[in-house]
C-alpha cells in the first residue's frame, strides 16, 4: 500500500471553469489553523503579500521577501487538504526576467506544494505570465491598484475612475488573459470597469473593492473578522474577532491577576505511591 496520501485539491481548470458560472470564493490565508478552518468552504486560499502586514507589521508589501512566502505557504498547505492554494510572488522576485520569475516560482513551488501562484502587473508581465504557463507553473494575475507599485503610484488608489484609464485597464486585462493566466484579481477598481472587463476577457476575475460582477470575491480574512481596527472602506465585516479577543484576554488576565486561575488538579490527579 502507498505511503503517499492523496488530497484531491480544487485544481486550475476547476477554477477557470467558474468563468460566467457560480462565483470563485476566496480568501487570504496565512497559517495553518485559519487554513483548516477556511479550507471546505473556500475554492481558493491566497496566500498573499499583505501577510507582510498582517502578520509581521510593515507599512507596505515592498519588504516582503520570497522566505516569508515560503514560510506561510508551507503552513497554510499543511492545515488544508481541499481547497487550491496559491501563493503571492512577493516584490523583486520575478520583475527582472521571466527566466528570474521561473526559478523563484519553481521554488515556491517545489518547497510548498501550492499549485499556483500570483503576480502583479498587466501588459508588462505577460511575456512572464506566458513563460510560466508555458513551462508547468500556473499564474494567477493581478491588475487595477497594485500595491507593490505604492512607491510609484505615491499610494494606494483605486484605478478606473476616469473613462480615460480604462483603455490601459482594459489592456492590461487582456495581456494577462491571452498570455494564459488562468484568473485574474482586479483590486481597487470602479464597479463599471471591473463588471466590464469580466464581460471582455475569457478566463474569471475575481474582484476585491471591484465589482460584485466578478466571476469570484476575494478578502483578507483578517479585515472580513474584524481583526484589523482600520479595513478598506468596501470591506464587509462577518465578525468582531478583535474585540472578541481582547475581552477574553482582559477576563484571563483578571482570573490570573486574582489567583482565580483553574488548578489542573482534575486534568493532571496525583498518581497514587505505587
Ligand atoms: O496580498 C494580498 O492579500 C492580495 C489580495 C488582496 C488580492 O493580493
Amino acid at each position: 500500500m502507498s505511503a503517499v496520501v492523496q488530497t484531491r485539491r480544487v485544481t486550475v481548470p476547476q477554477i477557470r471553469a467558474h468563468k460566467g458560472a457560480e462565483p470563485i470564493v476566496c480568501l487570504t490565508c496565512y497559517h495553518a489553523h485559519t487554513a483548516r478552518l477556511l479550507d471546505t468552504h473556500v475554492d481558493l486560499m491566497l496566500v498573499g503579500d499583505s501577510l507582510g502586514m498582517v502578520m509581521h507589521g510593515l507599512e507596505t508589501t515592498v519588504g516582503v521577501t520570497l522566505d516569508m512566502m515560503i514560510t506561510h505557504g508551507k503552513a497554510v498547505m499543511r492545515g488544508s487538504s481541499h481547497a487550491l492554494v496559491t501563493i503571492d510572488m512577493p516584490f523583486g522576485s520575478y520583475e527582472e526576467s521571466p527566466q528570474a520569475a521561473f526559478r523563484n516560482a519553481a521554488r515556491v513551488m517545489q518547497e510548498t506544494g501550492c499549485t499556483a501562484v500570483k503576480m502583479e502587473g498587466g501588459t508588462r508581465m505577460a511575456e512572464t505570465i506566458r513563460y510560466l504557463t508555458q513551462r508547468g507553473i500556473p499564474v494567477m494575475g493581478h491588475i487595477g491598484l497594485t500595491p507593490q507599485s505604492v512607491n510609484v503610484m505615491g499610494g494606494f488608489k483605486t484605478t478606473g475612475r476616469t473613462v480615460a484609464e480604462w483603455p490601459a485597464i482594459l489592456a492590461d486585462a487582456k495581456a494577462v488573459s491571452d498570455a494564459g493566466a488562468f484568473a485574474v484579481v482586479l483590486e481597487g477598481m470602479a464597479e463599471p470597469l471591473a463588471a466590464h472587463i469580466t464581460q471582455e476577457i475569457a478566463i474569471p476575475t475575481i474582484g476585491i473593492g471591484a465589482s460584485s460582477a466578478c466571476d469570484g470575491q476575494v478578502l483578507v480574512m483578517e479585515d472580513m473578522l474584524g481583526l484589523n481596527p482600520n479595513p478598506p472602506k468596501f470591506v464587509r465585516q462577518y465578525a468582531q474577532l478583535g474585540p472578541a479577543i481582547e475581552a477574553a484576554v482582559e477576563a484571563y488576565a483578571k482570573d490570573v491577576r486574582e489567583r482565580r486561575f483553574p488548578g489542573v488538579e482534575n486534568v493532571y490527579p496525583m498518581k497514587k505511591a505505587q
